[in-house]
């Protein structure tokens, strides 16, 4: 559905009016268009997990918490997920923690949260307030130690009022355990099938492009049932203080996000939307994202929704500013919705 803009006329278009007015064969339909434009603005909304989104941009877990509603208007995104949730409370990493690289940042944070029973009492109700307030839907992140404790956490989330969407994480770097699902096709469909036997909730599971081939765990998480995908977590990566003779975070590695990770996270999604291959569930595009640009880039290599997270740290309008990049994008191409943006012509 198209919503019609009224759009103000400016003091210019004004003149521009008059000058028309005082034109002998002057034309009444142009001029009507000339002072109160109502134009048809391409259609941002997208179905995702049964619900109609107002946007198709959300936002990388992590990177958004409740105390950034004071800097970001989180009103700008289509949907909102939690940072990663999990069992006990966790300190997160000792040291250094975060680095600035060329074009990206490097975090070895290590998942640091409530445990989970806090993270329900207190945690949930504001960002269900949150969520009302703004009319934007919001899901949890999580992540397990085995597929034995991502049923049962999930056990305990999908008694939660108002949860948009689970999302499990099987691919943060930084935690020891947390790479591990996502590394292996039948520990991903093992703990998809024990997370999917405890909720009827839409599942999207985050994948790590630290693998040699995501494709073969993607299709182990679409076999597990899960509804949808999000792809890429953080790249390991490190770097060294060459002063110090040092690596620079105290956890050694860290994962890499930002703009340089972008091109990474194309080629990740375009594996895995291939519907050649047997994809059929939608997927989250994330990495790198810090314009309209990029993100049309992932719609192109397959993506359904796009995901924000480093850039939401440098600019706190990004997400305002990539989706009325989306929107003006497809109004030049002559697209009266998003979902028109064509796959890329990939060779056969
Ligand atoms: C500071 C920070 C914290 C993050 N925490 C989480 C997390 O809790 N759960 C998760 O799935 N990914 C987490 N990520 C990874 C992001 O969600 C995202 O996948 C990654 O940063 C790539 O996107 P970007 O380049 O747009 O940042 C985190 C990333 C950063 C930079």
């Amino acid at each position: 559905m198209s919503s019609p803009e009224v759009i103000e006329t400016t003091n210019e278009d004004d003149e521009m009016a008059t000058t028309a007015l005082e034109m002998p064969d002057f034309d009444d339909e142009a001029a009507t268009t000339g002072l109160t434009a109502i134009r048809e603005r391409p259609d941002l909304t997208v179905e995702f997990a049964k619900q109609l989104l107002t946007n198709p941009v959300t936002n990388a877990s992590g990177t958004i918490s409740l105390s950034s509603r004071k800097a970001v208007n989180l009103g700008q995104f289509g949907l909102l997920f939690t940072k990663t949730q999990g069992l006990k409370a966790r300190l997160g990493n000792k040291g250094q923690r975060i680095w600035e690289t060329p074009s990206g940042m490097l975090n070895a944070i290590g998942l640091p949260r409530l445990s989970l029973d806090d993270f329900i009492a207190l945690e949930w109700p504001r960002w269900l307030e949150l969520s009302q307030n703004l009319n934007v839907p919001v899901g949890i992140s999580f992540a397990g130690e085995s597929s034995v404790q991502f049923h049962d956490i999930t056990r305990k989330l999908d008694r939660l009022e108002g949860v948009f969407a689970l999302k499990a994480n099987f691919g943060c770097p930084n935690v020891k355990e947390g790479l591990a699902f996502g590394q292996d096709p039948g520990l991903t469909y093992e703990a998809v099938k024990a997370i999917k036997e405890a909720t009827d909730k839409p599942l999207v599971v985050k994948l790590t492009p630290n693998v040699t081939n995501i494709a073969e765990i993607a299709l182990a998480a679409q076999e597990g049932g899960a509804d949808a995908l999000a792809a890429i977590n953080t790249i390991l990566a490190m770097d060294i203080d060459i002063e110090a003779g040092q690596p620079v975070l105290g956890n050694t590695t860290g994962g890499l996000s930002g703009p340089a990770i972008y091109p990474v996270g194309l080629r990740c999604v375009w594996q895995i939307t291939d519907p050649k291959a047997g994809f059929k569930i939608p997927v989250i595009g994330i990495g790198g994202i810090d314009c309209w640009e990029t993100a049309v880039k992932y719609f192109m290599a397959g993506a359904t929704l796009v995901g924000i997270g480093t850039a939401n740290f440098c600019d706190f309008e990004t997400a305002g500013r990539v989706v009325a990049g989306i929107e003006d994008y497809c109004a030049k191409k002559g697209y009266k919705s998003v979902r028109e943006i064509p796959r890329a012509k990939f060779p056969e």
